[in-house]
């Protein structure tokens, strides 16, 4: 099983990063047979989403398509900017196929200045991945400026939090095997511009 973490911050000194890579240490950490990735974004070069086939990207925006399509659940996580996601996270994922995330498990983790926005993961953070028909695992990971001492993590309620969503993320991926069978979107037919 493959487990891809993708972070969402361009800061070369990432709090997102850090969380996710600790994320990551123990998903792997439970069985030999994970393997974990990590797409940052700070040292990826992906274009903005144009609107093409996805299938024509070219370049670091290809390799990120490609493990995202090739992963079997992923642990994402983002700065909080203005009260949500990043704009370079949300591109990633106007890059994507619209099938790329279905039936894949999706844990999320969140880092802001503050605690004040903590429950975007429940607002901005899940309906992006309702979208694709993803699994998201209940719950999520928020940390804050308090919780880092010198650029490290050291609170250990959310390093204990960071252990469950990697541990649920594992444990709902193995069960649900990327299968969905739930509704689909419904077929929008698109109306032809009328031009005036
Ligand atoms: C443009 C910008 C907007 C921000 N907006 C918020 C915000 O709305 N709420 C918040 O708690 N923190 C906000 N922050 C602080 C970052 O979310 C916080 O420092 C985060 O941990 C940075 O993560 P990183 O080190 O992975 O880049 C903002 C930071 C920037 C640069």
């Amino acid at each position: 099983m493959t487990i891809l973490g993708i972070s969402g911050s361009l800061s070369m000194q990432s709090k997102t990063e850090l969380v996710i890579q600790k994320a990551l240490e123990f998903a792997s950490g439970q069985d030999e047979s994970i393997h974990t990735d990590l797409i940052t974004l700070s040292n990826s070069d992906l274009v903005f989403c144009d609107g093409r086939n996805p299938d024509s990207y070219t370049g670091d925006t290809r390799t990120a398509l490609d493990k995202i399509a090739d992963a079997d659940a992923l642990i994402v996580g983002s700065p909080i900017y203005r009260g949500t996601y990043s704009g370079a996270f949300k591109n990633l994922f106007d890059l994507i196929p619209n099938d790329a995330l279905k039936g894949k498990v999706v844990g999320i983790i969140a880092t802001g200045g503050s605690d004040h926005h903590y429950l975007s993961i429940e607002h901005q953070f899940k309906p992006l991945f309702g979208y694709f028909n993803a699994y998201t695992v209940p719950g999520g990971v928020y940390a804050s400026n308090r919780h880092f001492t010198e650029g490290t993590l050291t609170d250990e309620g959310v390093i204990i939090r960071l252990k469950n969503l990697a541990e649920e993320t594992v444990r709902l991926s193995v069960r649900l095997n990327q299968t969905y069978k739930g509704p689909d979107q419904p077929v929008i037919k698109r109306e032809a511009l009328i031009e005036s």
